[in-house]
């Protein structure tokens, strides 16, 4: 893992930006995992206001709630055309988002893993993390191998989601959400997290024990994963000082 520590979100977001800049100029056709919320707004938006060509970029989202059509206003279909796809000349045919009506969940999330697989595999993943260490939607006690599925949210994970509802009743119970072995699968992972809510989750995450019950910590056994944070995300990790000197001390071919 490469621990990234900046002063503040946009400093953080501007790294993850080169670094998903640097993918397309490498690979105009790369396959990118996204995510939603509030954390990827500022990389979204810096990436809109690059000269990046997305024609040929395919996309993948993590996840979406359940029961929400995709011109619902909270979908995460609306949430990433509203807040990115728009911005860029994506082709919509190349962008995928699970579909929260689907009538038959497991075909359908058998079907979104293949069509992963049929696009060459995930390049690059980016990644939120919850206060509870969830990636995508994968709840702590998630399978560590768990495949595109439907999840029920916690009710942490409801009432922080809340803020985008008119209330927290109104928040769905299930998701769709990539598994995550899927991530795992993914040939890069940039994890980015801000601000102390996320301070103990990333410590979990980064410094403590592999286990189910902060499920972003499986990216420790993931052989490409960088960690862009601010520094109140950076607060509780013990070897900050550390992952600050390697970062500044890099040799030159590798910065
Ligand atoms: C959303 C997703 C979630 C979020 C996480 C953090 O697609 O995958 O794991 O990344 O809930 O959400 P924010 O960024 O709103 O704090």
């Amino acid at each position: 893992m490469e621990i990234i520590i900046q002063k503040n979100p946009a400093a953080a977001a501007e790294i993850a930006a080169r670094i998903v800049a640097r993918l397309l100029r490498k690979k105009p056709n790369a396959v990118l995992g996204l995510a939603t919320g509030a954390t990827p707004l500022l990389l979204y938006k810096m990436l809109a206001e690059m000269n990046l060509d997305w024609r040929r970029v395919a996309t993948f989202n993590l996840d979406e709630y359940v029961g929400l059509p995709p011109e619902h206003p909270q979908s995460y279909h609306q949430f990433m055309w509203e807040n990115f796809f728009r911005r860029v000349n994506v082709a919509k045919k190349n962008v995928h988002i699970p579909d929260g009506m689907a009538r038959d969940v497991p075909k359908f999330c058998s079907q979104y893993e293949k069509e992963i697989r049929a696009a060459g595999g995930i390049d690059l993943q980016v990644l939120g993390i919850g206060g509870d260490g969830h990636v995508g939607f994968n709840e702590p006690a998630s399978s560590l191998a768990s495949r595109t599925r439907i999840k029920t949210l916690t009710r942490r994970t409801r009432r922080d989601n809340a803020r985008f509802f008119s209330g927290e009743d109104e928040v769905p119970r299930h998701c769709i959400t990539m598994g995550i072995g899927t991530i795992m699968e993914a040939r890069q992972c940039l994890l980015l997290a801000f601000g102390h809510r996320k301070a103990r989750a990333v410590a979990g995450a980064v410094e403590g024990p592999v286990t189910a019950m902060n499920p972003a910590s499986i990216l420790q056994m993931h052989p490409a994963v960088k960690v862009c944070l601010d520094e109140p995300a950076a607060a509780r990790l013990k070897r900050a000082r550390y992952y600050r000197w390697v970062y500044a001390n890099k040799p030159d071919w590798q910065k």
